[in-house]
């Protein structure tokens, strides 16, 4: 028999706030005073779908900001696959910019400590973020003035006190930090994609909101939370890699 597919994430979270039209202007605005206060700053992409979003209005307004990626070495293929769509699209302005972690550190952690290492402690857990993620990081962010995320204040109590622009630290550097889509829902987010057609990793039809390395990343089943899929086997309060830790 004839089975319907299942909705897309496009059809199924498009549900615009009221006020949608006043926080894209913001958004809009904020991305503009970043490329011309801060020149150079760069977006952080995960390629998720708060940070198409961004790309897509750095790309529609033809902003001096390039995106990097920090390609862990454990994304997806699906995320690969989409890196790839994403630096084929970038411009002379916006350019796509990868960081891998170093290898000879990696190939150190896994001799020592495992593949799995991330699921044995905490501590190991957080000593492959360091590599994979954070010290890439470093690299991505020096000499920029600012750096724009996706993040957004309902995805977890840890996010829901940021502000619109904040000084952050990042190995030791200091720097400013652009939270553009600090006020967006999740509607928000899937009506711009919608609206605008916009290109989305695949893995958000198959129910992973947010969207991290593969090992530590799992689809959410019918009411758990937001980042439920992120780091499951660790306690909520613990579900930061550093990238964004206080
Ligand atoms: S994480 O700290 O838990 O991994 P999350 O996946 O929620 O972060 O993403 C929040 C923001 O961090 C993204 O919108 C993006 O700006 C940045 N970010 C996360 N992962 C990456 C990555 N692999 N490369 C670049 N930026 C990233
Ligand atoms: Fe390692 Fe998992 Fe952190 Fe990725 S999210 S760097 S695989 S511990």
């Amino acid at each position: 028999m004839f089975q319907k597919p299942p909705p897309k994430a496009s059809e199924l979270h498009n549900k615009p706030s009221e006020d949608f039209a006043a926080k894209l202007a913001q958004t809009t605005a904020l991305l503009k005073q970043a490329a011309l206060e801060f020149s150079p700053c760069v977006q952080a992409s995960s390629l998720g779908a708060e940070d198409m979003v961004i790309t897509t209005l750095i790309r529609q307004h033809d902003l001096a900001i390039n995106v990097f990626v920090l390609d862990t070495g454990a994304l997806h293929t699906e995320t690969l696959a989409l890196l790839e769509r994403v630096q084929s699209r970038a411009s002379a302005r916006s350019q796509v910019l990868v960081y891998k972690p170093l290898l000879e550190e990696v190939i150190a952690f896994i001799r020592r400590d495992g593949q799995d290492a991330m699921y044995k402690s905490q501590t190991l857990r957080k000593e492959c973020c360091q590599i994979r993620k954070l010290e890439p990081l470093a690299r991505a962010l020096n000499g920029q003035k600012a750096w724009i995320t996706g993040l957004r204040g309902e995805q977890s109590n840890n996010r829901a006190n940021m502000k619109w622009i904040e000084e952050d630290t990042q190995a030791g550097m200091s720097i400013k930090k652009f939270n553009p889509l600090m006020q967006w829902t999740w509607g928000d987010v899937w009506h711009f994609l919608s609206e605008h057609s916009v290109d989305y990793n695949p893995l958000h039809d198959q129910f992973y909101p947010s969207i991290g390395c593969a090992p530590c990343t799992r689809a959410i089943s019918l009411g758990e939370d937001f980042r439920a899929g992120r780091w499951w086997w660790e306690d909520a309060s613990a579900k930061e890699c550093g990238l964004h830790q206080k």
